[in-house]
């Protein structure tokens, strides 16, 4: 089958190209390193050609609530547009856990990508991943301040990302579902605490400062507002396992 996905050179996006490859798919990347740019709509008719299932796992690394509403609404838009134009049947798209209940910028915006999603003409599917292992490092990454990194206090229960990555190849050959039983890691950890981890044994070295953030955000990212309640599907490998591989 032909799937795009949208995000497809991203954490999770390679994962799932790879995936679908090997199960005999035919993935088709949105990306603009692929000379796709889904801010504009520029180059995704051509790639549409032939596709039947779209997976979103775009992405800007932003806390901004406008920044993150605009790319996450602009690109929605634009897909949809281009999937009813192109006659594609499923859009499949991956969103967080417990968005709804910590205001962070963020998630305000993928909160309004779902609400495009649903309101939108494509039949559809919304699937709920925790953070990924893979979010210590992008998180690692993003708040480096030269030797230093201020991480927020956040408790998850994070998952691979080849985890979820096969979670969403089997919900694109599925038919459309609505939203779906929310993904949950083997383990409820700090955030912040992998982060040190990483950072002590694969590096960058950084001294770590943990933030609390203020108000609803804060006390949602450190209360366990981000961890799938039950019934939520659980993932297997754990932080250590995914860290000794690293
Ligand atoms: N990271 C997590 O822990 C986590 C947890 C749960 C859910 N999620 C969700 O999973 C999805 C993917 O996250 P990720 O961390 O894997 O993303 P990522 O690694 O930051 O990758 C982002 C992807 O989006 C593409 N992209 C960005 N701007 C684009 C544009 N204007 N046009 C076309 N492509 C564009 C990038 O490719 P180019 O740069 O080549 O354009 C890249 O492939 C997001 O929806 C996120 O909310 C993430």
């Amino acid at each position: 089958m032909r799937i795009a996905v949208a995000g497809g050179t991203g954490v999770v996006g390679s994962a799932l190209v790879s995936q679908l490859e090997a199960a005999g798919h035919e993935p088709v990347v949105l990306a603009r390193a692929t000379g796709v740019d889904l801010m504009t709509g520029e180059g995704l008719e051509q790639r549409l050609d032939g596709v039947e299932v779209v997976v979103d796992v775009a992405s800007t690394a932003t806390s901004s609530k406008k920044k993150a509403t605009h790319f996450f609404t602009t690109t929605t838009a634009n897909l949809l547009q281009a999937e009813q134009a192109a006659g594609v049947r499923h859009h499949v798209l991956l969103s967080i856990v417990g968005i709804d209940d910590v205001p962070f910028g963020y998630y305000v915006g993928k909160v309004a990508q779902e609400q495009a999603v649903v309101a939108g003409s494509v039949p559809w599917t919304i699937l709920r991943a925790p953070q990924f292992h893979e979010f210590a490092r992008q998180l690692l990454e993003r708040t480096s301040v030269g030797p230093v990194a201020i991480v927020p206090r956040m408790v998850s229960a994070p998952m691979a990302a080849a985890e979820v990555a096969n979670a969403l190849a089997g919900l694109a050959v599925a038919q459309p579902q609505g939203r779906v039983r929310d993904l949950r890691g083997p383990e409820v950890l700090g955030m912040h605490d992998l982060v040190k981890r990483l950072s002590r044994t694969v590096g960058p070295r950084r001294l770590i400062l943990v933030a609390n953030l203020l108000g609803a955000t804060g006390r949602g990212m450190s209360g366990g507002a981000l961890v799938a309640r039950d019934p939520a599907t659980v993932g297997t490998q754990t932080f250590d396992e995914w860290l000794a591989l690293q």
